[in-house]
This record gives C-alpha cells, sequence and structure tokens, in this order.
C-alpha cells in the first residue's frame, strides 16, 4: 500500500484495518470518505475477513468534515450512500478506535460503528455549532439515541470536547483503554470478540433512551430558554435542538431527512461563513511571515511577574493555571499581600461558582510564590513587568531586572500603550525584551498581543508567542506602535461613543446597540467596569503630546466628579450598593445636555445603524492605518484581536471581516462623507482609498511589511 493512500485496508488475520491517513488532523476531505467507503466494501467482500477496525493514522481518529471546503457548492452523495449510511448498513461488525480526537463527522462515523473502543487521553464531541452548522452526519440522530436527548443536546449545543472518561460514562464510548494500553491491538481484540455477534449493535436499533424525551417534554424549551442571551442573533444553536427534537419525534431514516434539511438552511448563512473565517483566522494569526523559519522557541520552565495589581495578578494566575511555577514581586510587602489576597479571592469565587475544583485551586495557588525582590525572580526563565502604567516607573524597573535576571531571561512588559524601545533601551540586551499585552481580566481574556520591539530578536517573538499558546492565550503580533494594534484600533470607537452623547445619543441607546449588534456588554457599560480614570490618564497623555488631539469633554466631566465608574458606585450608569446592574442616570443625562449645549452642537436623533457605523467605521479606518505602516500583519489578525481582546461577537467573524459584508466602497463613501461632515478625525486611510479604488476585499489588503 502507498504512503499518500489517503484510506488503506491491511489485514491482521480475520480483522481488516482500515486506516485513514490525512494529517494533520484526518479532516474528511475529498477522497478520504470515498476511501473508507471503498476499504469498507472491500472487507465486506473478504470472505477472509470477519470483522473491521476503522482507526486514524497520526496523532487523531478523524476531526470531522474539512471546513475548506464547505460553501464551494460541492455535491454531496445523497442520503444511503454516505459514509455514514453505508458503515450503518455494513453487514460485518466496525470498531471505531479513537484517539486524539473524533469531532463532528469524525465522530458521527464512530458512532454509525459498532462498538467505539478509545485511549484515555481522546476527545470527543459535534462541535458543528461552533462554525455555524449542525452535525450533518446524523450526529443529531445518533447521538440521543446512545446517550439520551439531554446529554446529547448539552454536546450539541455547546460543541464541547468530551474527554474520553466522561463519554465512556454517557455511553458514548463503549470502553476506554488503561493509560498506556496499544489501541490498535484492543480494537483488534474486540473486533476478534465481536466479529460474530448477531444482530450487529447498531445505534440506529436502539429506543431506550429516546423515550426520555417524552418524559419531559419540555426539555427542548428550556434549552432554548438557557441559550437565549448567548445565541442571541444565531440560527445554528436553535437548529440543533429542533434536529434533537426531530430525533425524539421521528424515525431514524425520516429523522436524518431532516437533519438533512436543518443542515441545508445553516450551511451558507452568513454566521456560518463569519465563524468558518473566525476558526481559520484564529489558525493564521500564529504564523509570522517575516520572521526566519526554523527558530525553536527557548525553554519557560519559570516566570516572574513584577507588580502584583490587577494584571500582575491575572498573569500570575495564566501562569500557574497552566503549571508554569512563577514567583511575584512588588515595591511594598502590603502591596504584594494585596496582590495575593486578590489572586486567592479570584481562584475561591471561581470554586463557589463551581468552575474549580478546590484541591485544584490550591495546586494553582501553590505554583504563584511571593517573594521579596529581584534577586529572588533573577533565574526566572522570563519575567513580565506589570508595574504602573508610566515610563518613569518602568524604566527603573527595566534597568533593575537588567542588572539582576540571568543572563538569556526574556523581558517582557505588559504595558498598554508605551513605547517598548524606550524601555528595551534601558537594558544591554534589547534583543531579549518585547511587549506581552494581556487584556483584563488577565486569566480569562484569551487574547495576547506579542509586541515587536525594533530590537527584539526573533527567538524572543517567537518565544513569547509559543509561551502565550503554552498558557491557553491566542497570541497575535503587533508593531510597536501608541496603543499597539487592538488598542490603537479601537481607540476611535471609544472616541466616536462620546462623540455621540455630544450629538444627542444617550449612553443607554448606544450600548443598546451594541448589545443588539451581539457584544456581551455595551461599551459604557465596559467603561464603568474598567474604570473611566484610566481611560482619562490615556488622553492626557496624548492631549499633551498631540495638540490636535480631539478632546472628549464629557467624559473628562465625568472623571472630574468622581465619577470613575462601578468602583466608585457611578460612570456612565448609577450602581446600587453591592450590585453591578447599570441604571441611567438622569445626572448624567443632565452632563450630556449641558455640556453639548455649552459645546454649541446641535442634538438630533440616530438610528441604531447609524450608531453602529459610527463606532466600527471609525475604527476600521485606524486599522487599515495600521496595516498600511506595517503595524500587523494581515487584516485577519486585527479580528482575532476583536473576538479576543474586545468581545466582538464572533459569528461576525470581526471587525474587517463584518466590513467586507457591508463592502469596502460603501465603507470608503460613508467616511469619506463623515470626513467632510466631521473634518480630519474621518480623514480616509491611504488604504482605505486605495482598497476602494480597486475593489480589493478589507481581508485581502496587502500590509506593509512589519517595523
Ligand atoms: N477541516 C479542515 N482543516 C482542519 C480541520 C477541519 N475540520 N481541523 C483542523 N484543521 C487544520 C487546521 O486548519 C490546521 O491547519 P494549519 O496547520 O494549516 O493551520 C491544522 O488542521 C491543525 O489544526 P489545529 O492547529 O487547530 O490543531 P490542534 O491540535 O490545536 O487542534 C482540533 C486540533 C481540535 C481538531 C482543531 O483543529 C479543531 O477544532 N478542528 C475543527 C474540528 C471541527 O470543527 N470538526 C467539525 C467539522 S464540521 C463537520 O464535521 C460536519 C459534519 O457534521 C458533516
Ligand atoms: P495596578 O495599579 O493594579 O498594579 C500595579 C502594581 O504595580 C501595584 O501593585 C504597584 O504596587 C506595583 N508597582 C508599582 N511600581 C512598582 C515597582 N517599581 N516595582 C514593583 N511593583 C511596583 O495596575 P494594572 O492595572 O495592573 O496595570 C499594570 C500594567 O498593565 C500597566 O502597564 C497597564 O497599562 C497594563 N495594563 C492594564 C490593563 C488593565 O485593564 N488594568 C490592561 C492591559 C494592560
Amino acid at each position: 500500500m502507498s504512503e499518500t493512500e489517503l484510506v488503506r485496508l491491511d489485514r491482521e488475520g480475520p480483522i481488516g484495518v482500515i486506516t485513514v491517513n490525512n494529517p494533520p488532523v484526518n479532516a474528511l476531505s475529498p477522497g478520504v470518505p470515498e476511501g473508507i467507503i471503498a476499504c469498507l466494501r472491500e472487507g465486506e467482500a473478504d470472505p477472509a475477513i470477519a470483522a473491521m477496525v476503522l482507526i486514524g493514522a497520526g496523532r487523531s481518529f478523524i476531526a470531522g468534515a474539512d471546513i475548506r471546503q464547505f460553501g464551494k457548492g460541492r455535491p454531496r452523495p445523497p442520503l444511503g450512500q454516505r459514509v455514514y449510511d453505508v458503515l450503518d448498513a455494513a453487514a460485518k461488525p466496525v470498531v471505531a478506535a479513537i484517539h486524539g480526537y473524533a469531532l463532528g463527522g469524525g465522530l458521527e462515523i464512530a458512532l454509525a460503528c459498532h462498538y467505539r473502543i478509545a485511549v484515555p487521553s481522546a476527545k470527543v464531541g459535534l462541535p458543528e455549532v461552533l462554525i455555524g452548522i449542525l452535525p450533518g452526519g446524523g450526529g443529531t440522530q445518533r447521538l440521543p439515541r446512545l446517550i439520551g436527548p439531554k446529554a446529547a443536546l448539552d454536546m450539541i449545543v455547546s460543541g464541547r470536547h468530551v474527554p474520553a472518561p466522561e463519554a465512556r460514562t454517557l455511553g458514548i464510548l463503549d470502553e476506554v483503554l488503561p493509560e498506556g494500553a496499544d489501541l490498535r491491538a484492543g480494537a483488534i481484540a474486540v473486533a476478534t470478540r465481536i466479529a460474530a455477534a448477531r444482530p450487529l449493535p447498531r445505534v440506529r436499533d436502539k429506543t431506550d433512551r429516546i423515550a426520555e424525551a417524552a418524559a419531559d417534554p419540555g426539555m427542548f424549551d428550556a434549552m432554548r430558554a438557557s441559550i437565549a442571551r448567548r445565541a442571541r442573533n444565531q440560527k445554528a444553536p436553535y437548529n440543533c435542538i429542533l434536529a434533537v427534537e426531530a430525533a425524539c419525534r421521528l424515525p431514524l431514516d425520516e429523522g436524518l431527512k431532516r437533519e438533512q434539511e436543518l443542515f441545508a438552511e445553516l450551511e451558507n448563512s452568513d454566521e456560518a461563513r463569519a465563524l468558518r473565517y473566525a476558526f481559520f483566522a484564529e489558525r493564521e494569526v500564529a504564523r509570522l511571515p517575516d520572521l526566519p523559519e526554523g527558530i525553536a522557541p527557548r525553554e519557560i520552565r519559570t516566570a516572574a511577574v513584577v507588580g502584583a495589581g490587577t494584571m500582575g495578578g491575572g498573569i500570575a494566575m495564566s501562569f500557574a493555571d497552566y503549571g508554569i511555577p512563577v514567583r511575584i514581586i512588588d515595591s511594598t510587602p502590603e502591596a504584594l499581600a494585596r496582590g495575593m489576597e486578590k489572586i486567592r479571592a479570584n481562584y475561591a469565587t471561581s470554586v463557589k461558582r463551581g468552575s474549580l475544583k478546590q484541591d485544584e485551586m490550591e495546586r494553582r495557588l501553590a505554583r504563584i510564590h511571593p517573594v521579596g525582590g529581584y534577586a529572588d525572580i533573577a533565574d526566572a526563565d522570563v519575567v513580565i513587568e506589570a508595574v504602573f502604567e508610566e515610563m518613569d516607573v518602568k524604566k527603573p524597573v527595566f534597568r533593575a531586572l537588567d542588572q539582576t535576571m540571568k543572563s538569556g531571561a526574556l523581558i517582557f512588559s505588559n504595558t498598554s500603550a508605551l513605547d517598548v524601545d524606550q524601555l528595551a533601551a534601558e537594558t544591554n540586551r534589547p534583543a531579549d525584551v518585547a511587549g506581552t499585552h494581556f487584556f483584563s481580566p488577565a486569566n480569562v481574556m484569551k487574547l495576547l498581543e506579542v509586541v515587536r520591539g525594533t530590537k527584539s530578536a526573533p527567538a524572543t517573538l517567537i518565544t513569547a508567542m509559543a509561551l502565550g499558546r503554552k498558557i491557553g492565550k491566542i497570541p497575535a503580533m503587533a508593531g510597536n506602535t501608541d496603543g499597539f494594534v487592538a488598542n490603537r484600533s479601537r481607540a476611535p470607537f471609544n472616541s466616536e461613543m462620546v462623540i455621540l452623547l455630544e450629538e444627542g445619543c444617550l449612553p443607554e441607546q448606544v450600548d443598546k446597540v451594541m448589545v443588539d449588534f451581539g457584544y456581551p456588554m455595551g461599551p459604557f457599560a465596559v467603561g464603568d467596569l474598567a474604570g473611566l480614570d484610566v481611560g482619562a490618564a490615556g488622553r492626557r497623555r496624548r492631549a499633551a503630546a498631540n495638540p490636535n488631539y480631539r478632546t472628549l469633554p464629557i467624559a473628562d466631566k465625568l472623571v472630574e466628579m468622581g465619577r470613575f465608574g462601578q468602583k466608585t458606585g457611578a460612570g456612565w450608569y448609577r450602581y446600587e450598593k453591592g450590585d453591578r446592574t447599570p441604571h441611567p442616570d438622569p445626572e448624567v443625562t443632565r452632563i450630556i445636555r449641558e455640556t453639548a449645549a455649552r459645546m454649541g452642537v446641535p442634538q438630533r436623533s440616530f438610528t441604531d445603524e447609524e450608531i453602529l457605523r459610527r463606532l466600527l467605521f471609525s475604527s476600521v479606518n485606524e486599522a487599515c492605518r495600521i496595516l498600511e505602516e506595517g503595524k500587523a500583519y494581515r487584516a485577519s489578525d486585527v479580528d482575532v484581536m476583536w473576538l479576543h481582546g474586545f468581545g466582538f461577537p464572533r459569528y461576525r467573524g470581526g471587525l474587517m471581516f463584518w466590513a467586507d459584508q457591508i463592502g469596502v466602497k460603501a465603507v470608503y463613501d460613508q467616511i469619506e462623507a463623515w470626513h467632510q461632515q466631521y473634518g480630519d478625525r474621518w480623514a480616509p486611510s491611504k488604504l482605505l482609498r486605495d482598497l476602494a479604488a480597486t475593489g480589493t476585499a478589507f481581508r485581502d489588503a496587502k500590509a506593509a511589511p512589519m517595523v
């Protein structure tokens, strides 16, 4: 058998072993389902073969359909002729032997087999909903028959990966091998054992678990109600529920038909296209096209953090959560103790919520070591500085780190806007310095901007990216520019939302528009959560550096009044004691109206669409400027940053993908119109003009080489 064949059949005595070999994850690319069917038929036709094993070569069983093929209009085999149907109708038993992942179509194939065996590290799931579709290979019909509609709904609507031991308990797997056992041999043993068993144990024939739906007819409505907030504006989760409902009502073949109809409604939906785009954008962001290939990241075994405040604490937790011991220092023992207390309290909240076990909390805490000073962290492989956002505070810290850290240690700053080169210049090892910009809360938010200083060595950047992935982040490379990529592209949005107030909007109106669009919270409510004083400090710094800086008198006024947000009980909204619910505040309305009158801004009303576009187009324009200056690699990186840094709704793809749906020319025309109306702050960037002139999509925009 040739090594390049996607699927092959080997004979092990009376057992035929069908091996799928389509690296890296054995997706069901063209040729794979056909190959499985061909091997199956060959095995069935061969009287010397009594049973078969289906297994994946390389690191996984089958990770599902080939996502790149969706939306291309490829004809699919009709019901009855698909790989799932052929397996289901097989006359000889087939054992699915699972390692790595059995996801989507991969699990659906396993469900159409007669026995499922896995290694303990395997994971199974039906994650289709996460790319805007539903399991279209019988998963919505077979899984409820196998494990009951409730457990099936939970898996199909969440898309979560289920570890093998849990999958065994649920009844998805028939057997989990002991640690270290040989999967192929174990599966062959099972196949030998069940070779003669008749009738074949088929999921399609199981009816007992389906009956649970009759006993609890409200479960589907309850599921719909429970996802209403999370799944707003989306169709896939609801079609998933409808499909499972059909499984409980219809015979399997009719249920499969219904599944197909519900699948067809989704495949080319805006939601599915956006989610597919996001999936690939998240993988593309890891590619660093201008760095030499073959540089291995440095090994990071221990870490240190300077500054035990909001961010330092969260960063230390991020290390501890992923098994990396971390030492933490602060300028005073009191600040350090406060920081440790906060860390403990954060973990305790997770334990209280049930998302973390007490013993795991203790294990994580035991990895975080508060220590006295620089000498105590000197031998760490990496140190992240997270002290106050002031150059004059950070510079001495960098000098001290340079003097004390062992040679080869990497020195990173968590600054959110300051010049990384200036920090690097304080050291004698600028090649080992870069920015690692976490987002708040640092132990929760997935985005990590890796900021590239002029002198940062490729190995430093590659290590920062790899380290980010190791601690569960999605790292994205950013150039060294004020605010880097995420915050810089977001800054005009932050200004525009306050300028809208000057023109007649209210915070609650803007927030409603953005929540309806899909953000979990409106931007004013987020501002109150983050603290309005933080933004004010940045504005003061920028205004001092730039005489043309557009000030935001309303926001400044609130800060002047001590309305810093939730922490002071009032900001853009007012808050009841001990409650985080924002309440519109007539006092804020008064300040807005008075300020607008003083500024002489004519008042008018706004449509929701206009509000949305005012905020997002301003950022699209800035993102173009960032690409044009070579501060980001690609528009899709900006999208990844908005998805994971700012809670941009994933089913809209990201800022630039969303703008592409409107069309680059329409975006340009509107921006140019606002340029005429409002002046310089809306001047279209050169890249935007060029894209509009050539009809090039944002996602295809060529960025300048990164500097
Ligand atoms: N289709 C096409 N390419 C895929 C793929 C898929 N289903 N799954 C992974 N890949 C590609 C990735 O794009 C990546 O390519 P690259 O190296 O060129 O960037 C490569 O495989 C490796 O993937 P990851 O970097 O994500 O590898 P990990 O080890 O981190 O994760 C994984 C592996 C958990 C399998 C993850 O890739 C994943 O979640 N894949 C998608 C799984 C999925 O959604 N399956 C359902 C598909 S829809 C379906 O089956 C429909 C059916 O119901 C009819
Ligand atoms: P913070 O004020 O909560 O914490 C700063 C900590 O640094 C304090 O505990 C302080 O005692 C300590 N510190 C100050 N000077 C020190 C010194 N010389 N040596 C040792 N420790 C010292 O501030 P926060 O919010 O944690 O910010 C830290 C950094 O993270 C800043 O650069 C900030 O811009 C950045 N950042 C903040 C985000 C946020 O949302 N708060 C988001 C992303 C980045």
